[in-house]
């Protein structure tokens, strides 16, 4: 009988007593419960292998393949490599990732669903874990916005774009990933997606704006959208809505990407090795009506 303990915050949970190398239709149903309702959820303790998390990852949905990303797993293009690790001088992973307050995947047409991040080896120093991931719950951030901001944002579209945090790690960051393609650019254009989600799974409804993707608010002059993005920006990073993640060794780590923003705090030194292991799960396009 799997094992749900809420975190106490805002949103989060962890999920013990399950092997995912022994899962049944019953177990994936309380993991997938638990991820509706508590917005991101840790498994506890899992030892598998890359065909278990591929496999396990498809039960949620399509996976997404990360063409801008030079990390992915030499077997399975939709895992990522996240890691500080070298191998020969050379990275085996993308050292950087999510280090700004985003949803996965919301510059896509079909947004992000969910997230799945596998930690193979944690950063440690004076018996400490480094590398927190910080999550935000959009659900209580939507219902404590003031009525006449749920008025004004209602109805309306936003603008995401995948160069705009990704250009922002290079620019003010100090990344050293290199800078995007015309190509890459090309084929991620801009798209856009309600302000106000309904969740396409459990009907609930979320403030969809991150920090990360979002660019513009449409119908809107610039500088107004400018002004009502940086309010909104603010609301739903403040603390009353924040999970502070602190990983432990093996933990499958899940999170939804329509109910919740995050991210990577870093803080760790190159020789603290980080190294994971992502898939991202896409919306099924019938549910985005
Ligand atoms: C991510 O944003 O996918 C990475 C989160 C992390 O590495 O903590």
């Amino acid at each position: 009988m799997v094992t749900v303990t809420p975190s106490g915050a805002a949103l989060g949970a962890r999920v013990s007593d399950l092997d995912l190398n022994r899962l049944d239709d019953a177990m994936f149903a309380a993991v997938e419960a638990a991820l509706h309702r508590h917005g991101v959820i840790a498994l506890s303790d899992q030892h598998i292998d890359e065909d278990v998390l591929v496999a396990f990852s498809r039960r949620f949905g399509k996976l997404e393949i990360n063409v801008t990303s030079a990390f992915q797993h030499p077997k399975h293009p939709e895992l990522l490599i996240l890691s500080n690790r070298t191998r020969d001088g050379k990275a085996v992973g993308l050292a950087d990732a999510g280090q700004g307050w985003h949803a996965d995947n919301s510059y896509n047409r079909l947004p992000g669903r969910a997230s799945i991040l596998y930690a193979l080896e944690v950063p440690v120093r004076d018996g400490q874990v480094l590398g927190d991931t910080l999550f935000a719950d959009m659900r209580v951030a939507y219902k404590a916005l003031p009525d006449d901001v749920k008025q004004r944002i209602e109805g309306r579209l936003a603008v995401h774009d995948f160069a705009k945090f990704y250009d922002d790690m290079i620019k003010n960051k100090g990344s050293k990933r290199p800078p995007l393609t015309d190509t890459q650019r090309a084929a991620r254009p801009p798209v856009q997606h309600p302000l106000v989600m309904r969740h396409p799974y459990t009907g609930d409804t979320c403030l969809y704006a991150d920090p990360g993707y979002t660019t513009r608010i449409l119908g809107l002059p610039e500088a107004e959208s400018d002004q009502l993005l940086e309010f909104l920006f603010a609301h739903e990073t403040r603390d009353a809505f924040i999970y502070r993640h602190k990983w432990r060794l093996h933990d499958i780590l899940i999170w939804d990407n329509c109910s919740t923003i995050h991210m990577a705090t870093g803080g760790y030194r190159p020789d603290e090795p980080r190294h994971m292991m992502r898939t991202q799960v896409q919306v099924d396009a019938a549910r985005m009506q």
